[in-house]
């Protein structure tokens, strides 16, 4: 399994403070944002990571993640999006690096409680989608469910209300993924939306959709942000990284602080 994190985007909706910086770069609590889709993937045991960064903001991403993590078997391979043309680009994007091995995507911008290692992990073929009740369903790629909780489409920000189950940003897919994201065509907003990749397994039955309870944030506003920020610290989920991100943000503060001590000098 190979991972891929989506940290590009223009972050509109959180303009100006994405007029200087990354959304992905932005702090929730007492870390950058991207630590925590960094986390989801090196929990569930991906050591290969591809992130797919804004042109604007790759050199920060670098001086970040660049060195941190490849002395502990993690290796980060930059790709710039030139151009947001939506989330399922980034099998596109990611073609060369997933080879042929099997892709699991995080959206830069998404947190979550849950720890998905098992399902990432036990993953076999076909794809893998994970869904949450929320209030506001009209904002996101929303799933149908019959009675018996089957899945039995996927709609892109519904006009009309089908269901409250959103598509959280969390996507395994086996290794066809990237021929079927070629294949897509652009929606009217002309984006390649991850919504038709995932009705492609859907049809064919291979979709599988794992409702869950706990946290999701999605931290593209500054509502959404500042709770984010809020439900990490109440719920204490910076204790839940990986120690490999732990030791590397230490060390990441340490050099900083080394830095800051010379320059007195
Ligand atoms: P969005 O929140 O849908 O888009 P955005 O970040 O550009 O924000 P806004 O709507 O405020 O303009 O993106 C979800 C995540 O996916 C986020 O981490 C950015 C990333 N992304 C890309 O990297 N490339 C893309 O083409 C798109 C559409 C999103």
């Amino acid at each position: 399994m190979k991972g891929i994190i989506l940290a590009g985007g223009t972050a509109t909706r959180l303009f100006p403070l994405t007029a200087t910086t990354s959304k992905q770069l932005l702090p929730v609590y007492d870390r950058q944002m991207i630590f925590y889709p960094l986390n989801t993937l090196i929990k569930a045991g991906i050591k290969e990571i591809l992130m797919i960064v804004a042109p604007e903001h790759s050199g920060q991403f670098l001086n970040l993640l660049g060195s941190v993590l490849k002395k502990y078997g993690v290796h980060l391979i930059f790709e710039v999006q030139k151009v947001p043309r939506g989330l399922a680009e980034a099998f596109v994007l990611g073609e060369n690096f997933i080879g042929k091995s099997n892709a699991c995507l995080v959206l830069g911008d998404n947190i979550f409680e849950n720890d998905f290692s098992k399902e990432i992990r036990n993953f076999r073929s076909g794809g893998q989608v994970f869904a949450k009740k929320v209030a506001d369903p009209e904002r996101f790629g929303v799933v149908k469910f019959d009675k018996n909780g089957k899945a039995l489409k996927i709609v892109e920000k519904p006009a009309q209300w089908i269901s409250d189950y959103a598509v959280t940003g969390l996507y395994v897919y086996d290794n066809r993924v990237v021929e079927f994201a070629k294949s897509l065509k652009p929606s009217a907003r002309g984006e390649i939306e991850i919504t038709d990749l995932n009705n492609i397994y859907l049809k064919k039955g291979e979709l599988k959709v794992k409702v869950f309870e706990g946290e999701w944030l999605d931290a593209g506003t500054f509502d959404s942000l500042l709770a984010a920020g809020n439900v990490v610290k109440e719920k204490q989920l910076y204790k839940n990284f990986h120690p490999i991100i732990d030791q590397a943000i230490k060390e990441f503060n340490c050099e900083l602080k080394d830095i800051c001590r010379k320059k007195l000098f």
